[in-house]
């Protein structure tokens, strides 16, 4: 089936995740944080979407900007960094103004330039999105900015895959649906949708049955890719 929909992930497709602890490390007089950062921004997108999981799992929903903060406190607790409110409150706000990918902007204006739907879909709240897309100056490149917090659940729940079949009167075979996230890409091929999984740092393949329908390095050949699957 022909694609008609480029929906993109947020956190970590659009938006690198990295860049709020990258960005603080670098900072004066964080010495000691930029010893252990690539340890902590990795707890903490870890945890982040574990409860993101729990909660799916628990039917005790709450928003990605809680989980973001619960995460990041589990995160700074596991390098005896808790007692650093200020190094909290300044990853945080970094969090609001991630840097966007270098070929996004590019690769968005040329899917637009071809004549089909783009969007995100995000566990991110609309506020946080909202940020995001602002400061990395997407806002005209994309149709429209969707957020879990319509349905009230976080992904792989297929209710939330469904929003972009209501929001463009599409079927789920139009939709490439692209992700750095491989549970994120396996919960939206199990849906229907062609999933192109962006793998940026080599990971291993997660070992479910619904397998990405390409795989790429970066987001460079998604105009190209949309042309071709089907
Ligand atoms: C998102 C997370 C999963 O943007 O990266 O939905």
């Amino acid at each position: 089936m022909t694609i008609t929909t480029c929906i993109f992930d947020a956190y970590g497709t659009l938006f690198d995740v990295a860049a709020a602890a990258r960005r603080a490390a670098s900072e004066p007089g964080r010495e000691a944080f930029a010893k252990v950062w690539t340890k902590v921004a990795n707890d903490w997108r870890l945890k982040q979407l574990q409860y993101t999981w729990l909660r799916a799992i628990m039917d005790a929903h709450t928003d990605f900007w809680t989980v973001t903060q619960n995460g990041l406190d589990y995160a700074l607790e596991a390098s005896d960094l808790s007692d650093d409110a200020e190094l909290r409150e300044r990853l945080l706000a970094l969090y609001w103004e991630l840097e966007a990918y270098e070929e996004v902007p590019q690769m968005l204006t040329d899917l637009k330039s071809a004549g089909l739907n783009t969007a995100i879909l995000s566990n991110g709240s609309p506020d946080m999105l909202n940020g995001a897309v602002k400061s990395a100056g997407l806002t005209t490149v994309l149709d429209d900015v969707l957020s879990v917090e319509d349905v009230g659940i976080f992904k792989p729940d297929p209710s939330v895959y469904q929003m972009v079949c209501d929001r463009f009167s599409c079927k789920p075979g139009e939709v490439m649906f692209v992700s750095s996230n491989g549970w994120d890409a396996a919960g939206a091929s199990k849906f229907g949708f062609q999933t192109a999984w962006v793998n940026r740092s080599g990971e291993p393949q997660d070992r479910l049955p619904w397998v990405p329908k390409a795989t790429l390095k970066t987001l460079h050949n998604i105009p190209d890719l949309a042309k071709t699957l089907g």
